[in-house]
């Protein structure tokens, strides 16, 4: 491909270096996509005839087939990356006319060009996944809309919320994240065949149209930018990381919450998995993997933000090492999406448990300075008063809601014979019912709201 001006062959260490085909493979389908675009982009340019153009399309379908029937890398082709390994089978099929698809390209822009296309494919594969773990939270919210559980600040039991308010927390950040993967995809899905190896094709190309034929919404603006450019993989892996930071959030609240101490939540047998010694040993892995793959996802952003750090322009060696982070990042998040949808059908709750949790621990102390706020008491004095009465509460190790009307009296003097109805869980959760709070009404319709969201996208 470039030995004209080398005397002696590359040695095999330097190969196993340089050389991408091992992993870049799966860029296969995506290269020859851009190929044909590129003969007939050509042709239209007067490079090629109209024949050729399409004697190479034909040729580039055959080795489209026969990569597919291939499966994995063809590493004894001796070919150095996937862009070769195309082009050098075209050649062994056209002969002299497939030595002319380079024309006016290089690799650079040909690489840019193939991963662009590979992450706009994986980042709606994402979407989708996203789409069906939202309707799987949304089925366990449903399921569960009646039970009550603690909800927590620093992990100390606080105010009691609905089950299903908490797993509408989780559909919040997925609504997020699929937000920012389409943003992603806006600056992702830009061209850059045409740029060459850094100044320009030398050739007419209609760039615009080019783009278009490969479903672009345009052609990148800048050459040199072009073939050195990968913010467009730190986006996506950033958006693919925070979310990969949401379901390790979710995990390990799945986790304490499944755990005997807790014993809200109980995990299938189906998302679990035993001990070689302990026999009694049901271990919640899959929440685990949840928590654990962020690290990894988390650690690709990283790397491909170190790669780009100081990198000079146009092209350098160093971009070959996007491919992997990218590659592996959708590959766990695709895994982990897919996971965290099967813990959620495969995790019950167990509402008396959760109820009885979200009754102790004083969780109505607001209520009680609510009520007395509605007694006319200013909120700070009412919030001492309640201090005070929770002080000698534990003394008595007695909930708020058994305490007499003396005992109430001997701190909050406007405390009435109706302070008990205010007390309940059913009050506190009723009295919520604001934008985004947990009252019954609000949940119901911020589910609502999702499950029109969903039936738009097609996903229920
Ligand atoms: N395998 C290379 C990569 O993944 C393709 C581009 C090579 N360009 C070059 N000038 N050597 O980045």
């Amino acid at each position: 491909m470039w030995g004209g001006r080398f005397d002696q062959p590359p040695s095999e260490l330097f190969r196993e270096a340089n050389d991408s085909l091992p992993f870049d493979w799966q860029l296969v389908q995506c290269d020859i996509t851009g190929s044909v675009a590129w003969a007939h982009a050509l042709s239209r340019a007067g490079v090629l005839t109209h024949d050729e153009a399409l004697l190479i399309e034909r040729a580039l379908g055959e080795i489209a087939d026969e990569a597919a029937a291939l499966g994995g890398p063809p590493i004894d082709s001796g070919a150095e990356d996937v862009h070769s390994w195309v082009e050098q089978r075209l050649i062994e099929s056209l002969g002299p006319l497939g030595k002319k698809l380079h024309t006016g390209r290089s690799r650079n822009d040909q690489v840019a060009t193939d991963l662009r296309l590979w992450c706009r494919t994986a980042i709606d594969a994402r979407l989708t996944e996203i789409d069906a773990l939202l309707a799987a939270s949304l089925r366990f919210a449903r399921t569960n809309s009646d039970a009550v559980m603690p909800g927590y600040t620093h992990l100390q039991r606080a105010q009691p919320v609905l089950v299903a308010h908490w797993a509408m927390a989780y559909t919040a950040m997925l609504e997020r994240d699929r937000e920012r993967l389409l943003d992603a995809r806006r600056r992702v899905n830009r061209c850059p065949l045409g740029c060459a190896a850094l100044a320009g094709t030398a050739y007419p190309i209609d760039r615009s149209r080019l783009a278009s034929a490969l479903g672009f919404d345009g052609p990148t603006p800048n050459s040199l930018d072009t073939v050195a450019d990968r913010d467009f993989v730190v986006e996506t892996l950033s958006a693919l990381s925070l979310c990969a930071v949401h379901l390790s959030r979710l995990g390990e609240e799945l986790l304490v919450f499944g755990s005997a101490e807790f014993g809200f939540f109980t995990f299938g047998d189906e998302v679990a998995s035993g001990s070689s010694i302990m026999p009694q040993k049901k271990n919640p892995d899959a929440a685990e993997l949840m928590r654990g793959k962020a690290g990894r996802i988390v650690g690709h952003l990283v790397s491909m933000l170190t790669t780009l750090k100081g990198l000079p322009l146009a092209y350098n060696k160093d971009l070959q090492e996007d491919k992997q982070p990218l590659f592996d990042a959708m590959q766990q998040l695709s895994l982990v999406l897919r996971l965290a949808r099967a813990v959620f059908d495969a995790t019950s709750v167990n509402a008396e448990r959760c109820q009885q949790a979200a009754a102790e621990s004083y969780t109505n102390a607001t209520e009680l300075a609510d009520y007395l706020v509605g007694k006319g008491v200013p909120f700070r004095d009412a919030h001492h008063q309640v201090g005070r009465l929770v002080v000698d509460a534990i003394a008595l190790d007695l909930p708020l809601e058994s305490l007499s009307i003396d005992q109430f009296r001997a701190h909050a003097p406007a405390v009435r014979d109706d302070v008990y109805s205010a007390l309940t869980l059913e009050a506190s959760l009723a009295r919520r019912d604001v934008e985004g709070g947990t009252a019954p009404a609000r949940v119901s319709v911020a589910m609502d709201t999702l499950e029109q969201h969903l039936v738009i996208r097609g996903t229920v």
